[in-house]
């Protein structure tokens, strides 16, 4: 069971987006998926039609009930919807190991965190094998690219990690030059850059508000077969360790 933390410092660089069509592209190609909407403001949850219903995580990190991961509209990938309680959530101990290990067995867990530091967020970042970070390809994106992977390496010096640039727009000269400072932050800070880009795409936009995976809303659009090949590419990494 790989556990893998979508994180970033920075709002609005495409987590939510990212964990909901790389998870529903990995389902696609047939390993099986747990979503778990890490945020308050349950954006994942929205996107999937399934926001409001139980059990959330908060109940899942309580653990309080017993938690079924919900099914979602997408064979084999299923969801543990967010929870506004999350924003208050506050531990003095470990609440992740337990829940972990209460959860059913899936191939890949991808953990939606909010930005900032919530305690949710910290403790999904403790308790994955790698972590995904999400950028916007502009140079002052890169800001908070550079601070995430800093903290993640304060607390744990060899985690894996890997960069994905979402919303990139190919013809802007703001994009070439964030895309070199990239690929020098990914030498000195050891993490890998994926190949594949994200494009900006409106039928991503579009597809969260319709409550559907931009692979069943608009299968032929840049971004779906974007988040494809981002599948594609990353398990490749993920299987070599
Ligand atoms: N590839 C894309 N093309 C166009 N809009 C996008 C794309 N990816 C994300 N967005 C939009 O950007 C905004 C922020 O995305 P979101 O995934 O919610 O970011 P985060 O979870 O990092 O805060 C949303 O309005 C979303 O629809
Ligand atoms: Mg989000």
């Amino acid at each position: 069971m790989l556990k893998i933390a979508v994180f970033n410092f920075k709002g609005g660089t495409a987590k939510t987006t990212t964990t909901l069509n790389l998870g529903a592209s990995l389902a696609d190609s047939g390993y099986t998926v747990l979503l778990i909407d890490l945020d308050g403001q349950r954006t994942l949850s929205f996107g999937l039609g399934l926001d409001g219903e139980q059990p959330t995580a908060l109940d899942w990190l309580k653990g309080k009930k017993s938690v079924t991961p919900l099914q979602t509209s997408v064979e084999n990938l299923f969801l543990i919807p967010g929870d506004i309680g999350l924003f208050r959530l506050d531990a003095n101990k470990d609440i992740f190991v337990p829940a972990l290990k209460k959860l059913p067995k899936v191939d890949i867990i991808l953990m939606d965190c909010s930005p900032g530091l919530s305690t949710a967020s910290v403790q999904a970042i403790l308790n994955s094998d790698r972590v995904l970070i999400p950028t916007l390809c502009e140079p002052a994106s890169l800001k908070g690219l550079a601070e995430a992977v800093d903290l993640i390496r304060n607390e744990r010096a060899d985690m894996p990690i890997e960069v994905v640039r979402t919303r990139y727009k190919t013809r802007l000269l703001l994009t070439k030059e964030a895309d070199d400072l990239l690929i020098e932050a990914s030498v000195e800070s050891d993490f890998r850059l994926l190949h594949t880009t994200i494009p900006e795409n409106i039928a991503v936009a579009e597809s969260i508000a319709q409550q559907l995976p931009a692979i069943t809303y608009a299968p032929n659009s840049s971004g779906a077969k974007a988040y494809k090949s981002m599948a594609k590419e990353i398990t490749k990494y993920w299987e070599k360790g």
